[in-house]
Parts: C-alpha cells; sequence; structure tokens
C-alpha cells in the first residue's frame, strides 16, 4: 500500500507498542496469578519466561510484520508465499484468539468504570447507583462491558496517529508515577510486609507444572503475543528503527510494571485481610480470584483519608486508559484485515468488528460462571503460546536467514557480527519451539 500509516516517532512506537502490553494483564492478571501460586516462585518462573522465551519471541513477531508492512494475513504471505491458504488460516487463528481475548478483556475493564464511577455517585449522593456499580451482577457487567467496548471503537475509528498514539504517549509516565506512589503508601500499613514476604522470599514447595503453564501463559499475555498484535504494530513501525532494541525497551517496561503491580497488590491482599477481609479459603485457594484485585483497591483507597478518594479516581482513570491502550491494539488487528484484505473502510470495520466482539462478550456475560474462567484459560495459556509457537517456526526454520538478517539489518547495521544475531536465529529455531513443548508435556 503506498501511503501506509506509521508511528511518527520512535519513542511514540514504544510507548504505543508498551501500550498494548501494558494493561490490565499487568495489574489484574499477574497479581491474582502471583498471588494464588505462592508469590514469589511465580514471579520468578514468570521473569524466566518473559527473557527466555516471550522476548525473542515478540523480535519475531515485530519482524515479520514490519517485513510485510500489511495487515497480518498478507505479512505471514508474504514469509511463506508458497503457502498462501495455509498462513491465511494462523493469521485467521491469531484474529479469532485475538477477538475473544477482547470480548473477556472489555468486562473486566468495565468493572474498573464501575469502580471509577461508584465513589463519584456516592459524593452527589446517588447511593443505589453507587452500589450497583461496584456489585457484581450480568446488567452491571453488561453495560459497563459495552461502554468500554464504545470507547474502544472511537479510539481505532481515528486509526494510528491520531487515535493510538495520542493516547499512549501522554499517559503511561503517569501511571507508573502513581503506582509508585502508592507502593510507598502501602507498605507504611500493618499486614504489609506478610504480602511483601510471600511475593519476594521464594518457597519451592509451590513449583508445580501448572504454575509454569500459568507463567507462560501470562508472560505471552502480558506481551500481547501469538495473537497478531505485535505484528500489526511492527508492520506500522519505521524501517530505520532498531528493533531487537526496542522490543526490548518494550518488554522492559512491560515487566518493570508488573513487578510494580505486584508490589502494590500483594501487599494491599495482606492489608485488606489484617482488617478481615478473607482471602484465602481453608485449601489455599485464592477466593473470588476474578474480582479480588479490585475490591481490595477500593478498600484501600479508603483508608486513605480525603485524599483517597482523589487517588481512587486519578489510578482508576489511568487504569482505564491503560486497558484502553491494549484493547485497541486488539481490535486494530481484524481491523487491518478487513481494511486491506476487504477493502473496507476503516469506519464501516470497527462498527461490525466490535460489534460482533460485543455479542461474544454478551454471551460470556450471561454465562459467567461457565464461560470466563474456559475462555480466559483457553486463550491466553494455550492459544496465545501455540499460535507464538507457529510464528517462531515460521521464522526459524521457513523464512530464508538472509531475509530476516536483511529485515533486521534496516535499522540495526551492525546486526552481523552482533552477539544478539548469533544467538538469536538459533534460539527462535531450536531453543523456543523445544522449550514450549517441554512445558506443555509437563502438564
Ligand atoms: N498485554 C495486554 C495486557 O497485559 C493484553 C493483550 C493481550 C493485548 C493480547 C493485546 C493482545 O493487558
Amino acid at each position: 500500500m503506498a501511503n501506509r500509516a506509521q508511528f511518527s516517532s520512535r519513542i511514540g512506537f514504544i510507548l504505543a507498542a508498551a501500550g498494548s502490553a501494558v494493561g490490565l494483564g499487568n495489574i489484574w492478571g499477574f497479581p491474582t496469578q502471583a498471588a494464588s501460586n505462592g508469590g514469589a516462585v511465580f514471579l520468578m518462573v514468570y521473569l524466566l519466561m518473559v527473557f527466555a522465551l516471550a522476548y525473542p519471541l515478540l523480535v519475531a513477531e515485530l519482524t515479520i510484520g514490519r517485513y510485510g508492512s500489511a495487515d497480518p494475513i498478507t505479512s505471514l504471505r508474504k514469509v511463506w508465499p508458497r503457502q498462501k491458504a495455509l498462513m491465511g488460516l494462523v493469521g485467521l487463528a491469531g484474529m479469532i484468539a485475538v477477538s475473544l481475548i477482547l470480548s473477556f478483556y472489555a468486562i473486566v475493564a468495565g468493572w474498573l468504570l464501575g469502580y471509577l464511577l461508584a465513589p463519584i455517585c456516592e459524593a452527589v449522593g446517588l447511593v443505589s447507583l453507587a452500589h450497583w456499580l461496584e456489585a457484581f451482577g450480568s446488567g452491571r457487567n453488561l453495560i459497563l462491558m459495552l461502554v468500554f467496548m464504545w470507547l474502544t471503537v472511537m479510539v481505532v475509528r481515528n486509526g494510528v496517529a491520531d487515535g493510538i498514539e495520542k493516547w499512549s504517549t501522554r499517559l503511561m509516565p503517569v501511571l507508573l508515577l502513581l503506582f509508585v506512589v502508592m507502593v510507598v503508601y502501602i507498605l507504611t500499613q500493618d499486614g504489609a510486609w506478610n504480602g511483601l514476604k510471600l511475593y519476594l522470599i521464594p518457597d519451592f514447595s509451590h513449583l508445580s507444572p501448572k504454575l509454569i503453564v500459568s507463567a507462560m501463559g501470562q508472560a505471552f499475555f502480558s506481551l500481547s503475543l501469538g495473537v497478531c498484535t505485535m505484528m500489526v504494530y511492527g508492520s506500522y513501525l519505521s524501517k530505520s528503527a532498531n528493533l531487537p532494541k526496542t522490543a526490548a525497551q518494550v518488554a522492559l517496561l512491560d515487566t518493570a510494571v508488573a513487578f510494580i503491580a505486584g508490589l502494590l497488590i500483594l501487599p494491599a491482599m495482606f492489608v485488606a485481610q489484617h482488617n478481615g477481609v478473607v482471602i484465602y479459603d481453608e485449601s489455599g485457594a485464592l477466593l473470588a480470584s476474578d474480582t479480588l484485585v479490585f475490591s481490595v483497591l477500593p478498600t484501600m483507597f479508603d483508608t486513605m483519608g480525603p485524599v483517597g478518594m482523589i487517588v481512587g479516581i486519578l489510578f482508576f482513570v489511568l487504569m482505564i486508559i491503560a486497558a484502553l491502550t491494549s484493547s485497541i491494539s486488539m481490535l486494530e488487528v481484524p481491523v487491518s484485515c478487513a481494511i486491506e484484505e476487504l477493502n473496507q473502510r476503516r469506519s464501516t470495520a470497527v462498527w461490525w468488528i466490535g460489534g460482533l466482539i460485543c455479542v461474544i462478550s454478551a454471551i460470556i456475560v450471561f454465562n459467567f460462571d461457565a464461560l470466563f474462567g474456559r475462555v480466559v484459560t483457553t486463550t491466553t495459556a494455550y492459544a496465545q503460546p501455540i499460535i507464538g509457537m507457529i510464528f517462531a517456526l515460521l521464522v526459524g526454520w521457513i523464512w530464508h536467514r538472509n531475509k530476516v538478517l536483511q529485515e533486521i539489518r534496516k535499522g540495526y547495521p551492525a546486526v552481523a557480527s552482533s552477539l544478539f544475531w548469533r544467538i538469536w536465529p538459533w534460539y527462535v529455531r531450536i531453543v523456543c519451539p523445544v522449550l514450549m513443548l517441554l512445558v506443555f508435556f509437563l502438564q
């Protein structure tokens, strides 16, 4: 395509890709998983997964995208031109997975909207509305999900530079700063140290195959891998950007946010426990694991006195924006395919695809107990790693080595003589697939 949009600056891209990566996965997924899987051991395995597996695959996915400079289906076909039908199917699988992810993601993001609006309603006297917004229920979940999906559609409708980049650039740094302030506060509260101990002092008796599979899925989810999102973002990346370095910055930022979120949320849970909230049942399983992380936070804001309300509002606003910079990157995948493969207008594509995802999401809302956990696990613990592995196999085995080198060399002329290049191609070719197979067989 002649005039394909690009990110206007390198930092704009890093923040947009980091915006995709940083989201509910960091402040909801990661702390929930850490709290239910023995804390520090989960943290350690997670870090290992991010650097040993997710980072090299992030480079692979971005490289396919930038090489193709097109929607994922076309980009994949450029990597293996002789297998157009097969590559179409792989792209389709990514698209279905990302749409399912968005359909549960929007439900969780809707809860954030509820927690944001509830104290405001209460302050202006709408007490029963405030209760409705905070209490788990299908009607409330449905309406808040629809509001969040509407926001996502509105941003994606405006396209790359105007929509995606503008949002991400301004708000990510503010979010980080707020997190640090809250961590400092929570650590001064009674009970916080028990959470900190669980989070930082490993107890290896928790190590299990389930923990390892969960940590792998969480790493893929957090870095938005295996669903063509990073491929689409890579396709908007300028040819002069140093790809391995950019990817490293994104991975580091994402991991830093997850780590800091854990530093806040695990102690906050134990402070809540100290104040009488039951967190674990007798068997040691996390109670209400879907919603616990969020309900613990309003309790924390309540203890902060008068500033609590302001901190709470600021936190939920920033979190909703972080979730939005992730959800727009999900919707961009099917939308870019509809625009470039079906020649549709962006404004048409966002509405029907957004509508379809709302329908799937509504089905999950009304069958929450039966479907929610299942959709989360199938997409994040299985679909993402498996499709991610297919991308690794494509780059490692199918793509001509020189072409990969050429693509990476565009923003990184010294790549051929660098240590990165000596390791990475073999790593993606052999180590990544073997590691992933091992993890799956372990189960
Ligand atoms: N990485 C996002 C998060 O942590 C979720 C996501 C998954 C975004 C897959 C895009 C694709 O919240």
